[in-house]
């Protein structure tokens, strides 16, 4: 049994996959690149791929399935990357790898703390001996109200996170959830979380039905001040009417570990490039928006569960197994 895995890298995943590969059996060609129509030809003879976050088109799909490839796990929890629609017509077989939620739902409760508390400021200015106060007084998570949308395994656990330090808690999600209600959450449509929230954090995944759903009309309903933080997928947000928001003062900060348009540019070293991405540009470039570059998942533990179930589901597919991972 052979699987192609492409975007892997050397520092963390390599040694992981020769681990694993040799437990479970598996031939493995490792290819550091993203998947591509020149680099697609390494799958041949066998069915399966292991990618990340690089898009796969239908048009790509294609060139894969011509190799014989039947089935494509993403070493990640989201699969907006991937067509679903055209794999599965291609009789492609998608599945994902999802690690523990505690590695997204600590940097979730970082990345609140470090926008309420206005930690980017505090770190530029001592980077540079200004150790001046003015500008920089933060708030109290005992004094705000914060609203999770999406309640599964990363929402449900940074409520559990966020249920020590004394905040108000709300939640959104299309279903409720008994383990979330039993906390005293309570369970709030969208509108009322724009009304009541003063901090608004992301945890749903990215569909067509949910495409922007922080836009220009929610962001108007919103608290004056609201802070944003998104660990889940940058086309949740509409980063032009996130940037008039800035601006205009309506929102206070922001924490983004994703961003629209992040294809491409993450987990590469562009620093003598010109970014074809202005959103980002402008977003990075206020203090009171924190940026990092889809980190989140980037754990000990991630990385080793992540690479072993990726693996584990291939053999389940060739092996013509249950699969816990498939994506429907
Ligand atoms: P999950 O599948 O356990 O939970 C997602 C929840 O969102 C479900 O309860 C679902 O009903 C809800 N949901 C779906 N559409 C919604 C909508 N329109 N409005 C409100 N709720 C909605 O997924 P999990 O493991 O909690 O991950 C959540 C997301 O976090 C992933 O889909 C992924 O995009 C993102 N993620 C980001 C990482 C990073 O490194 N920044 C790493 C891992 C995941």
């Amino acid at each position: 049994m052979k699987v192609t895995v492409y975007n892997c890298r050397d520092f963390d995943e390599k040694e992981l996959f020769v681990k694993y590969g040799k437990e479970m059996g598996i031939e493995l060609v490792l290819c550091p690149d993203a998947p591509d129509k020149d680099n697609a030809a390494l799958a041949r003879g066998g069915e399966c791929i292991d990618i990340i976050t690089s898009k796969m088109p239908e048009e790509l799909l294609k060139v894969f399935a011509d190799y014989g490839v039947k089935y494509i796990t993403t070493r990640t929890i989201g699969y907006d990357h991937i067509d679903i629609k055209a794999a599965h017509a291609l009789g492609m077989t998608v599945a994902n790898a999802p690690y523990g939620p505690c590695g997204v739902a600590d940097y979730t409760v970082m990345m609140i703390l470090m926008t309420i508390r206005k930690m980017k400021r505090i770190l530029e200015r001592s980077n540079i001996q200004d150790y001046t106060l003015k500008g920089i007084q933060g708030r109290e998570l005992k004094d705000l109200t914060v609203g999770v949308i999406g309640t599964g395994r990363i929402g449900r656990t940074v409520l559990k996170d966020l249920s020590g330090f004394g905040c108000r808690l709300l939640a959104h999600d299309l279903y409720e959830n008994e383990e979330v209600k039993s906390m005293g959450v309570s369970y709030v449509t969208l509108e009322e979380m724009w009304k009541q929230a003063d901090v608004i954090t992301l945890h749903a995944p990215l569909t067509d039905d949910n495409y922007h759903m922080i836009n220009g009309e929610a962001i108007e309903k919103m608290k004056d001040g609201v802070m944003i933080i998104n660990t889940a997928r940058g086309g949740l947000i509409d980063s032009q009417a996130l940037i008039r928001g800035i601006e205009n003062g309506k929102i206070g900060g922001a924490g983004l570990d994703v961003v629209e348009n992040e294809f491409g540019l993450y987990y590469y070293d562009h620093k003598s490039d010109i970014l074809d991405n202005r959103e980002l540009s402008i977003l990075r470039g206020f203090p009171n928006v924190t940026v990092s570059h889809h980190m989140a998942f980037y754990t000990d533990d991630c990385v080793d569960t992540v690479v072993r179930d990726s693996l584990l589901g291939c053999k389940y597919f060739t092996e013509g197994a249950e699969n816990p991972w498939e994506v429907k």
